[in-house]
């Protein structure tokens, strides 16, 4: 672990607009600087970076942190990962503490399974280019193919000798334990005890990691016997899960973001081929289906996956289904098939890389449309058939996570099934209304926020929906009527805004705002998981003689935590001149009635609380018989309307927003 002194070095040290400026470029405006936002693709910047808060904020996708954070999003790094990235940046030291000996073993067998896999790859490369029968048969078997050398290196591609211990002797030489290359299932021990290599007389495709590192093998034979596998694999191990890996993305990642796009193949020889056609943005999900796991990958580079199909239309049905799964991760699916059964490895040696680039770019048909077309073709005039078909469609487009995106789908799709969009609408709804019985069934809400939709989604979407670019910087009242996260997420705001400000109101002399709104607060509970976590922190730390600091929640390495605080921190009005200038009434009226805005945000709070609390009494009300504790529900009842009273009579006469 890297001790806590080295990390406060790294914060003190790094400075947010140098960090991110080696990536964005950033313009000053106003009080802070601005760029294209690295994290979605944009053409007006809103991408702010404030330099005395040290933080970023996209205004346009939502993301945000400090410096640790910006290098752990944009490099994909984990948290002690970033800090070394900053450390070596700033020429830190970077100290780490002692680990427990069991921890160094685990993290060293793992470190030995890289090593050796490494060395693995070493081996066969070096095979492949100065071994008799690696240039003889392996490296002619990739040249025959059409692919060039440069890829064939960076691929790092190799030649296992066809013999039953290559690789073992030369590992075993090179003082590498046998018992990782069994791990890695480099090698394989016989029921004699006796060990032998995995990989014999194949071509190697070494599999990595996002970040570089190598963790297996593909081996393809080149033999044309039927009975001989075509590709032996690496085994799960320690540091490979196939479920989570995609060939190819570690040389595409850069690419992908680039471009704003991920093209998804089925081989190996897919990935080199369209790598070398030019277009680097390319992963395969190698002969597994493909997973949720892989899909959210995806997902961290960019939000459009484009899959390159092969030709023949009996696997195209099969697999459209399997579709459906990345619609449902939020991502946007295009499809691009070849012709005569091709693939993407043959059509691109078959017409020359700038004609295949130019094909894959301008044949790109939008999953659910290009979904439809095919069955619509296969279902011919059959009216049955036909109905099925808006069902399956519909199904498809019920699983797009994003209102907006599926309601333009179902317009789409009405022109072209020629189906009134009302037809499609209540299809989508029935669906939407039995995923939603199921989902809570299951006692999970996650869909429980899915809206019906309306049966006019011309009419668009709430204008409010663009308008404010940060829907957590002011919290409409009562927006929201099953829970009070709005209201306590206004009174984390306030704390990280102001509980540094000494107040003298009335008869409060000199008392800090966080302490006054804890003490308004301590009969109060806090629902919202987040908040309660925030506003017991702060809470503990008031009863130590401590006042915390914004920064504290915002740099800290709670990542949830951190979100939340910069979302509540960075007002765009602070940030950005245009919404200052636009909302220069509202950031007039907060600081300058600092009053009324921290006690509208106690107020409105204990309200809602205290509104919920009457409802629920209500409710128990109408379902109690026995009249005695009917009686009894009264009169807690009128009791608590009397503090709503109070409360309501205070906030009309008190605040002013
Ligand atoms: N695959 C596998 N085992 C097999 C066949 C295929 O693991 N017996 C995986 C490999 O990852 C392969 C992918 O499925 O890359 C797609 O299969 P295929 O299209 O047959 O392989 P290609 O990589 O295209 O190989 P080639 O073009 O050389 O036949
Ligand atoms: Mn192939």
């Amino acid at each position: 672990m890297i001790n806590q002194d080295t990390i406060n070095k790294i914060m003190d040290t790094a400075r947010i607009e140098e960090v991110v400026g080696d990536f964005v470029s950033l313009k000053k405006r106003g009080t802070s600087l601005i760029g294209n936002c690295p994290f979605h693709n944009e053409k007006t910047p809103s991408f702010n970076v404030s330099v005395t808060k040290g933080i970023y904020k996209c205004f346009g996708c939502g993301k945000g942190g400090d410096a640790v954070h910006f290098i752990m999003d944009h490099e994909k790094y984990s948290y002690p990962e970033a800090l070394k990235f900053l450390a070596n940046k700033y020429n830190i030291e970077v100290e780490e503490t002692v680990q427990s000996p069991q921890n160094i073993e685990l993290q060293n067998a793992r470190e030995s399974l890289y090593i050796v896999s490494e060395y693995a790859a070493n081996f066969f490369a070096n095979e492949l280019w100065t071994g008799e029968d690696g240039r003889a048969i392996g490296l002619s078997y990739f040249k025959e193919r059409g692919f060039r050398e440069d890829i064939v290196k960076k691929f790092q591609l190799g030649y296992s000798p066809d013999v039953w211990d290559a690789l073992i002797n030369g590992a075993v030489a090179a003082g590498h334990k046998e018992e990782y290359l069994e791990k890695t299932g480099l090698a394989i021990r016989n029921d004699k005890g006796k060990l032998y290599d995995r990989f014999r007389g194949r071509v190697m495709f070494p599999i990595h990691n996002f970040t570089g590192r190598i963790i297996g093998f593909g081996g393809r034979t080149l033999k044309t016997d039927k009975n001989v596998p075509k590709y032996v694999n690496s085994p799960e191990s320690d540091i490979y899960h196939k479920s989570n890996v995609l060939y190819g993305l570690f040389h595409a990642k850069k690419a992908i973001r680039e471009t704003d796009n991920c093209y998804l193949v089925e081989g190996y020889a897919d990935v080199l081929s369209v790598h070398q056609a030019g277009v680097e943005n390319v992963v395969a999900s190698s002969g597994t289906s493909l997973t949720t796991e892989q899909i959210r990958m995806i997902g961290r580079f960019t939000e459009n996956v484009t899959i390159l199909y092969d030709g023949d239309a009996a696997g195209i049905k099969a697999s459209l289904r399997g579709l459906d799964m990345i619609l449902e991760e939020g991502l946007n699916v295009k499809v691009v098939s070849f012709p005569d059964g091709h693939d993407p490895d043959s059509y691109m040696h078959h017409v020359g890389a700038g004609d295949f680039k130019k094909y894959i770019e301008n044949n790109r048909k939008d999953f659910i449309l290009y979904k439809a077309n095919i069955l619509l073709k296969e279902a011919g005039s059959d009216p049955i058939k036909r109905a099925g078909i808006i069902r399956d469609i519909v199904e498809s487009i019920a699983k797009i996570p994003d209102d907006i995106k599926a309601s333009v789908f179902i317009r789409e799709c009405s022109n072209l099934l020629q189906v009134e969009e009302r037809v499609l609408l209540s299809e989508l709804n029935k669906m939407r209304a039995a995923k939603f019985k199921k989902a809570s069934a299951g006692n999970n809400t996650s869909f429980a926020q899915q809206s019906q939709y309306q049966a006019h989604p011309q009419d668009g979407p709430p204008d409010n929906l663009f308008e404010n670019p940060d829907p957590f910087s002011q919290p409409e009242s009562d927006a929201s009527p099953d829970n009070d996260q709005l209201q306590e997420q206004e009174i984390v705001r306030l704390l990280l805004a102001f509980g540094h400000e000494l107040v003298n109101w009335d008869k409060i002399d000199n008392m800090y705002i966080g302490s006054f709104i804890m003490q308004n607060l301590s009969d109060v509970v806090f629902e919202d998981g987040l908040c309660k976590r925030i506003i017991e922190t702060y809470r503990d730390e008031i009863e130590n003689g401590h006042l915390p600091v914004a920064n504290q929640f915002i740099k800290g390495q709670d990542r949830e935590i951190a979100n939340l605080a910069i979302t509540l921190s960075t007002s765009p009005y602070s940030l950005s001149e245009n919404w200052y200038n636009k909302h220069k009434i509202y950031v007039r009226d907060e600081t300058v009635n600092l009053k009324a805005t921290i006690l509208g945000g106690i107020f409105h709070l204990k309200k809602r609380k205290v509104d919920r609390m009457l409802l629920q009494i209500l409710s128990e009300i109408k379902t109690e018989i026995d009249p005695v504790n009917q009686e009894i529900l009264m009169g807690r009842y009128s009791f608590i309307k009397g503090v709503e009273k109070e409360i309501s009579k205070f906030l009309g006469s008190v605040i002013l927003k």
